[in-house]
């Protein structure tokens, strides 16, 4: 393992390895214990685009582990490879830094970036995955219901990265994912083929959210405008309205449903502020597993 660019590049083994790794580390952290076998080492972190979680969770994360993490904004770095190639840029920070991670709007940069790098690359979100958030939800659901294996994962909305990495990682863990978008909206077919060569019939779509939530242990939502889809705004809230995760569908999933969003959540769209609000929804355990996720991952790829 040098990178960690999609969860589908993993077998099932080394993805359970870091899984149980975050919760080892999340319980010493939480007792008080450290591990500062990153002491020394300083991890350069790339954004194309905003972030709170991703950018806040992996620098604490490198700074438990006794490392530095060095914070590039969108301001500072444009789009890499608009300056200069991401193969320079590549070579560059691998002269000074012991990882890269970058949050980038082609994927084809963060591969680029791979590629020339002899430091190893994290993917902190691309246009097509987020890997880091969906390892931290398994995490979450783990933590939550004690398995992963026969769950059934809904999810509503917008066939993009989140939902993507989603059908990887539920594949991956034998999970079902029932995923509910509109028609001009699906998941790419290439990967859904690929989610069911990883595990048949994990992937299943629909045009129905009531369809998905029906049998589903967790529902999960995310938003209908992504970063850098902000020119389709209008359109996109007006051909989202039937896919909101509100009261009205989850009277139609089972009463035990855990609810999910990456956050950003945009109350009022994707997500009631209800829904958000209730009981079963667990959107903080999850951002806070994305800290204990990045920290076992930091360590696993760094030390
Ligand atoms: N979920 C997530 O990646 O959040 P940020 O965009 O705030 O990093
Ligand atoms: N799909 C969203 C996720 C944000 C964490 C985006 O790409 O903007």
């Amino acid at each position: 393992m040098k990178s960690f660019l999609s969860i589908r590049d993993f077998t099932t083994q080394d993805l359970q390895a870091l899984l149980d790794l975050s919760i080892q580390l999340k319980s010493r952290y939480k007792s008080g214990g450290r591990d500062l076998c990153l002491s020394g080492k300083v991890l350069a972190m790339l954004f194309e685009k905003a972030s709170l979680r991703t950018r806040i969770s992996f620098e604490v994360a490198m700074t438990d582990l006794g490392g530095t993490a060095i914070y590039l904004k969108p301001e500072d770095i444009g789009i890499i490879g608009k300056r200069e190639p991401a193969k320079d840029m590549a070579r560059v920070f691998s002269r000074y830094v012991d990882g890269i991670m970058a949050r980038t709007f082609a994927h084809e940069t963060l591969v680029e970036l791979d590629t020339w790098a002899s430091v190893p690359v994290i993917n902190a979100l691309s246009d097509w995955s987020h890997p880091c958030q969906v390892m931290a939800d398994l995490m979450t659901i783990l933590e939550h219901f004690g398995k992963l294996e026969g769950l059934t994962l809904a999810y509503i909305g917008d066939g993009n990265n989140v939902a993507r990495s989603l059908a990887f990682g539920c594949a991956k863990f034998h999970m079902k994912y029932k995923i509910a978008t509109p028609a001009a909206y699906a998941l790419d077919s290439r990967t859904i083929e690929e989610a069911n060569a990883i595990e048949p019939d994990t992937v299943q779509t629909t045009q129905a959210p009531a369809e998905a939530v029906r049998e589903a242990d967790v529902v999960y939502t995310d938003t209908w405008v992504s970063m850098g889809q902000e020119a389709e705004k209008q359109k996109r809230i007006a051909d989202f309205q039937d896919f909101q995760v509100n009261a009205e569908l989850l009277a139609g999933a089972p009463g035990h449903a855990k609810i999910m969003h990456c956050l950003p959540a945009y109350r009022g769209c994707e997500i009631t502020d209800e829904a958000a609000e209730s009981k079963n929804c667990i959107i903080f355990d999850q951002a806070e597993n994305r800290l204990h996720f990045q920290r076992a991952l930091l360590k696993k790829l760094l030390s």
